[in-house]
């Protein structure tokens, strides 16, 4: 085997008898997900895919769809215009809770629910299907292949959603969300039910990782000023309540999800993604938490 294989492997190993953590189940559908399983994927820059554990197994993409509809957003309206409609600034607070600014409504960050729905809004589309096609069309390209919904995923995420709606309510009526809340909330839940597996999610890091360029397909999927805003804010709020101890201890860009999934870039070198559905008090997966800090601490991946 070699070298990063053979890596890969004794940190899954290592973890796969880790208890800790519980299985997201304010959706129904997350709830059946299978505690034990954990895969760990690593792309290089060259688009070579290396793989641990249970590496074929689909989830939804979750949270960890949010930097990459903000690099579209981006891409669509500039720098300036997504930064007045949307902050920078991590909010030290649960993934679900009401970030605004007092004043103007603005969400505190892209990477919580009340910002990536306000983010969801601003890529540009004629309606609704529209948005989320270009959404579709977005995470696959950065996959380097065609993703689809997870339509039982979404009915969960419909049914159970009255607190995305709510904040979505409030930015309307704070003057920050300029679309229809229940629309918006939809393309967002329909966002978050895209089925990946971990190989998927590592590509998509990798594509970070190597300045918008999808290594596996060669496709530019965004500019390089796109991401390194991407990244930048994936750094400072990507693990949410946790992000300040995840700097500390492994210093990569990242974005956790409830489903399990979490991805790491690491610029120039390569993008991880872990696969592990039961979660700390931050809604972090714990397994996944545990192995990138072996990982950046074996191979000295912080970035600082
Ligand atoms: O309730 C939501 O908004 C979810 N469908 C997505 C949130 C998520 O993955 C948060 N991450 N830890």
């Amino acid at each position: 085997m070699d070298p990063v294989t053979d890596a890969l492997d004794e940190v899954h190993r290592r973890l796969r008898g880790l208890r800790d953590g519980r299985v997201a189940d304010y959706i129904p559908q997350l709830a059946t997900a299978d505690p034990d399983d954990f895969g760990i994927a690593l792309v290089s820059m060259a688009g070579h895919v290396y793989r641990a554990g249970r590496t074929d197994v689909p989830f939804t993409v979750q949270s960890v769809s949010k930097p990459f509809v903000y690099a579209l957003a981006l891409d669509d309206l500039g720098p300036e215009e997504v930064l007045r409609r949307v902050g920078a600034e991590p909010s030290g607070d649960p993934f679900n809770a009401i970030s605004l600014a007092p004043d103007s409504g603005r969400p505190a960050n892209p990477m919580i629910n009340a910002g990536a729905i306000a983010t969801t809004a601003l890529v540009r589309a004629d309606g609704p299907a529209a948005r989320f096609r270009r959404i579709l069309d977005h995470l696959s390209a950065f996959a380097g292949r065609p993703l689809d919904v997870d339509e039982d995923v979404y009915a969960g995420e419909a049914a159970t959603g009255d607190r995305n709606r709510a904040l979505a309510y409030l930015m309307r009526s704070a003057g920050s969300l300029n679309a229809d809340p229940d629309e918006t909330v939809d393309t967002y839940f329909r966002q978050c039910s895209v089925r990946v597996t971990v190989v998927d999610l590592a590509v998509m890091a990798a594509t970070l990782a190597n300045g918008g360029r999808n290594p596996v397909t060669g496709v530019q999927v965004v500019s390089e000023p796109d991401v390194v805003r991407t990244l930048a804010v994936m750094a400072t709020c990507g693990m949410y309540d946790g992000a300040g101890a995840w700097l500390l201890d492994v210093g990569l860009p990242a974005k956790s999800g409830v489903s399990g999934g979490l991805i790491a870039a690491s610029p120039a070198r390569f993008g991880v993604a872990v696969h592990s559905p039961p979660l700390d008090a931050s809604g972090n997966p714990v397994r996944g938490v545990a192995a990138l800090r072996a990982m950046s601490e074996r191979f000295g991946l912080h970035i600082m």
